[in-house]
């Protein structure tokens, strides 16, 4: 059940559309689903109903979905091999949430690290979205059966709860969701801010310095890297007591493919100017060419949509397969072909 038709792993992760594509998401998850999607069957999703959690603007919501989009096809998201959608457009994910939202537990939510932090200072008047959050991420994954999450470190939590309620679930119901596991990387899986090592580069910081957009142009790119903060001493080494170095050695050597040990050694006794330029110059050559094609595709609205209603129908249909056993198992009955809408045309 764990496997696409044509025999391939199925993977499921998902990026939501606030804010753009840093370099924190790109080493950590979207690099990774591009080279996963060679041997695996890969469902991506832009993940529009999880950016309602936190306020938003309704006028710029489906432009943010078209702008993530168009990022990962530049990346090299293949929707021919891959199924790449916009959230909203499957109404399964929200069905099954609620279903997951009843079996899931006050505590275990209230658990979980990121709404601490996202709840911090807001009291009782936080989102109870914020707090269900996770079972809607569950819901992304089980309703395809996915064996594997590809997903950055900070989203391991995540997963563990999406387990729990699936294991919770079948042990209730019977085997009807596959328990999918964290795929995450060897390196790359954390990147730091630039401005703050001891903080992930985060969508939601409001700091332009702590991040490199994958879309930043060349110039603002080096600056950024040139005012990124460093440790005390003048060694290009990582090391626990050096946390900023840590980070910048990091980012150099996933974009490079090289060892730290081999980076540590070209950059002995030559200090961390030298080392901040050389760091420039690789990163912005590694993203040049995805710059380059979202710059082409961006321009073209209209195919975006195009391809994300031919992913909703793929999607739609591989969710409705798993949405007829929940039915059942559950007891809430047969799934009419009539009772699912047709998923409306964009353009
Ligand atoms: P989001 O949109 O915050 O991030 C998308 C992916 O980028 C990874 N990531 C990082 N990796 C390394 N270093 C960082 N500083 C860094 N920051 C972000 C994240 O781990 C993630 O893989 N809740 C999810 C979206 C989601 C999802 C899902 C993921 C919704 N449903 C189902 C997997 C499966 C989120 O907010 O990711």
């Amino acid at each position: 059940m764990d496997r696409a038709e044509d025999g391939r792993t199925r993977l499921f992760s998902g990026i939501q559309p606030t804010g753009e594509i840093h370099l924190g998401n790109y080493l950590g998850a979207v690099r990774r689903w591009v080279e996963l999607q060679r041997d695996h069957f890969g469902i991506f999703s832009v993940v529009d109903l999880h950016a309602l959690t936190l306020p938003w603007d309704p006028a710029r919501l489906r432009d943010q979905v078209v702008d993530t989009t168009a990022l990962l096809l530049a990346a090299g998201i293949d929707p021919e091999r891959s199924v790449l959608f916009a959230q909203s457009e499957v109404p399964a994910h929200a069905e099954l949430t609620w279903v997951l939202t009843c079996l899931a537990r006050m505590g275990e939510l209230r658990r979980m690290i990121q709404f601490k932090e996202k709840s911090r200072g807001a009291g009782e008047s936080v989102g109870a979205g914020v707090l269900t959050y996770p079972v809607l991420q569950a819901a992304d994954v089980l309703l395809y059966r996915a064996a594997g999450v590809p997903v950055g470190e900070d989203q391991r939590q995540h997963i563990e709860l999406m387990r729990d309620l699936a294991e919770r679930f079948n042990a209730s119901f019977g085997p009807v969701f596959v328990v999918p596991e964290a795929w995450v990387g060897e390196a790359g899986a954390r990147i730091m801010a630039l401005d703050d090592p001891t903080e992930k580069m985060s969508k939601s910081s409001p700091r332009p310095g702590s991040k490199i957009l994958v879309t930043d142009p060349p110039d603002v790119l080096a600056r950024k890297i040139r005012s990124a903060v460093t440790d005390s001493g003048r060694d290009v080494r990582a090391g626990a007591d050096k946390p900023a170095l840590t980070n910048l050695l990091t980012i150099y050597s996933v974009v490079e493919g090289v060892t730290v040990t081999e980076l540590e050694r070209r950059f002995a006794g030559r200090g961390y100017s030298d080392f901040k330029a050389a760091l420039a110059e690789a990163v912005i050559e590694f993203l040049r060419p995805v710059r380059e094609r979202y710059e082409v595709l961006v321009a073209d609205r209209a195919r975006i949509e195009d391809v994300l209603a031919a992913g909703a129908r793929r999607a739609a249909a591989m969710a409705e397969e798993t949405m007829v056993d929940v039915w059942a198992a559950t007891g809430l009955g047969r799934r009419r072909p009539a009772y699912v809408a047709p998923v409306p045309e964009l353009g």
